[in-house]
């Protein structure tokens, strides 16, 4: 039998987790081997992400996406038809080429997404197998730690708290199953806690408890007593971990705390930061200073990077050069990899495989707009990435993703090792 080639590619609009339209690209092979790729959606997103191609205007709060999907069909589905679906680069080099643009804006970076995954599906499809172990191979498979969120906060809660994430990590945990079951105690005494002090109301676009804090401070002292009423002792058999999001609130060096009408320049923020690793247990924290602050960044790392990951999210975009860059200066020592940042999915692995390189942490990543779809935890153990973020512990479209490791966990069974805290291998000396 010939080996397969694509043979069709569809487009049709489906509806993220915050109710806003996205794509969901339909490759068919040759052989009938089918596979399926959605773009997720970030709020706080860096300013060189690639771009998605959104229709504006008053409709749908501009986010309709008939104009990427109107292209999608018309140009990127003839250029694609005939190729190979095993030769993803060559397949992602052509959506890069034809798009033509620095930062994906022309057929968008939703579109490319989508049918990037969706070839990668088609190409797993096809073999008959999961898409972790088409991308793994035989063998060994590496099953994630998990950062997962228990305060939301930033652009994920209408700037109720400054810093975006308060998450938690089970450094004792012994699989990733353990690791759930420790967070899910953890959850449910912060949603408790909140209860008895008259604060709980919903939760933020990730799951995470609505951060209804006087200040950001207090959402780590409430994090603290969330672990401690869940039985567990704070720094040993749960840990911090923080996604600052500062290019939200930081530019020119400049950090300004809209909760705590403060503002501090970039020592007095590393400052501010540091007092946190002192007093309290975060084993990681990401994005601490704003994109456009990489004098911030290395100053950080090189004061505290001994004892905590470092990661850069909108500071490094998913791009391999910046990753090199960073490793070079050694402004970070962990990057996080959505492959929506960079659009394709072999740019997203070029990334990871640079931070592996040179010796970081290695995340992937969902977004804050997501949908049922669990493809970035096949990406994960496929990659052997070591860890996975993909928000809190509450909302189909985050369980979907913890229940999906859970299931591949099962099926690895001795073959799966669980990556735990080695898999930050700043963070692991500490604790
Ligand atoms: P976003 O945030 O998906 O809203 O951009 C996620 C993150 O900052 O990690
Ligand atoms: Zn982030």
């Amino acid at each position: 039998m010939s080996e397969p080639v694509i043979q069709s590619l569809s487009g049709r609009r489906i509806w993220d987790s915050r109710g806003r339209p996205t794509i969901e690209a339909e490759i068919l092979l040759s052989d009938g081997a089918v596979g399926r790729g959605v773009a997720p959606a970030g709020a706080s997103r860096g300013s060189r992400e690639a771009v998605d191609k959104r229709d504006g205007g008053a409709r749908l709060g501009g986010y309709d996406v008939k104009n990427a999907l109107a292209s999608l069909r018309a140009e990127i589905a003839p250029a694609l038809i005939g190729l190979d679906p095993f030769d993803q680069a060559g397949v992602d080099a052509r959506l890069i080429a034809l798009d033509g643009t620095e930062n994906k804006s022309r057929l968008g970076g939703n579109a490319l997404t989508a049918v990037s995954l969706a070839v990668l599906q088609a190409a797993a499809a096809s073999r008959g197998l999961p898409l972790w172990r088409h991308l793994s191979g035989e063998g060994e498979a590496l099953v994630p730690l998990p950062e997962i969120q228990i305060f939301g906060g930033g652009a994920h809660a209408g700037r109720r708290v400054d810093i975006q994430d308060f998450m938690i990590v089970a450094p004792r945990a012994k699989s990733f199953a353990e690791a759930l079951e420790i967070t899910a105690e953890v959850y449910l005494a912060a949603g408790r806690i909140m209860a008895e002090r008259g604060l709980l109301q919903g939760v933020a676009d990730e799951g995470g408890f609505w951060p209804s804090f006087s200040s950001n401070e207090e959402a780590l002292e409430a994090l603290i007593r969330a672990i401690e009423k869940a039985g567990f002792t704070p720094g040993e058999d749960v840990a911090i971990s923080l996604d600052v999001a500062a290019s939200e609130f930081g530019r020119d060096g400049r950090y300004k705390l809209s909760l705590e009408s403060r503002e501090l320049d970039r020592d007095g923020w590393a400052d501010y930061l540091t007092g946190w690793l002192d007093r309290y247990p975060i084993v990681s924290i990401e994005d601490p200073f704003a994109e456009d602050d990489g004098e911030g960044f290395k100053r950080f790392t090189q004061a505290v990077g001994a004892r905590a990951q470092v990661i850069g999210d909108d500071y490094l975009v998913t791009n391999a050069a910046r990753v090199d860059a960073a490793a070079a200066e050694k402004s970070v020592n962990a990057v996080l990899v959505k492959v929506n940042q960079a659009g394709t999915v072999s740019e997203a692995r070029a990334a990871c495989e640079a931070g592996r390189r040179a010796g970081f942490g290695t995340i992937v990543s969902a977004r804050s707009g997501e949908t049922e779809d669990v493809a970035i935890v096949h990406l994960a153990i496929g990659w052997g990435a070591g860890q996975l973020k993909v928000g809190s512990f509450a909302r189909s479209e985050r369980m979907a993703k913890w229940n999906e490791a859970l299931r591949i966990e099962e099926a690895l069974g001795s073959k799966g090792r669980f990556a735990g805290l080695d898999a930050m291998p700043f963070a692991a000396k500490r604790a």
